[in-house]
């Protein structure tokens, strides 16, 4: 466990707590699941959690017949991505919400600094679309990585990026992935929606407001 005091800077992933593309996800990677013949649901999709586009890629795979090869797999990885920026394209201001903005506001003010760190290679249009951008001192994403959660690499980057260590920071994360990877890279760790039954974390937020009441 951590004290207040121990804490120097927060480190969030994107996807499922900062704003909720799960379901753009899930509706991109549907669509092209629909479009091979490769059976395809939510409770699958909630395995690609923190997991990178390729990684996520092979595990719909699992259920097809065919084999596809490296190039035939980064033309559907394309494919897919291409629909998800269509979905991400209808994203606005409202869907990062008044708790959100104000919390980071809150920490901000105390003089913690803040990270982005996620396996997205689209945070940048997300954090426009959202006019996010603005709250985090330093993004760290898929796109300066070459390894993905439950790899430390985008917390570890994020965390040099802040110009802090590890062992100062707080990842804060909705997938067992990141919780995992934020353990493994020597962070503390906070747990919200899904990650919370992972049951690895320091602390399980039940609302992101609750940040306050930790650092
Ligand atoms: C993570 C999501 O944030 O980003 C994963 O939780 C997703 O579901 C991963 O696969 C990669 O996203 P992108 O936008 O680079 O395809
Ligand atoms: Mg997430």
């Amino acid at each position: 466990m951590f004290n207040k005091d121990d804490i120097k800077g927060v480190i969030f992933d994107l996807d499922g707590v900062i704003c909720s593309t799960d379901e753009l996800h899930y509706l991109a990677w549907k669509e092209l699941a629909d479009s091979i013949g490769v059976y395809f649901d939510r409770q699958i999709n909630s395995r690609l959690r923190g997991v990178s586009r390729m990684a996520s890629l092979d595990i719909i795979l699992e259920r097809s017949e065919k084999k596809y090869s490296q190039e035939e797999k980064e033309a559907l990885a394309a494919e897919k991505n291409e629909a998800y920026r269509k979905l991400l394209e209808r994203m606005s201001p409202s869907d990062v919400s008044d708790e959100v903005r104000s919390t980071l506001t809150a920490l901000r003010g105390k003089g913690l600094r803040l990270s982005i760190g996620s396996s997205s290679k689209n945070t940048p249009l997300i954090l426009e679309r959202t006019d996010a951008r603005r709250y985090f001192d330093a993004v760290s994403d898929g796109n300066n990585i070459t390894r993905s959660k439950p790899d430390p690499e985008v917390f570890l980057k994020a965390a040099e990026f802040i110009g802090l260590a590890p062992s100062v920071c707080l990842v804060v994360e909705d997938a067992e992935a990141g919780i995992d990877a934020g353990i493994s890279g020597g962070f503390f760790t906070a747990a919200i929606g899904s990650a919370v039954h992972c049951g690895k974390a320091n602390v399980n937020l039940n609302r992101f407001s609750d940040l306050l009441k930790y650092v």
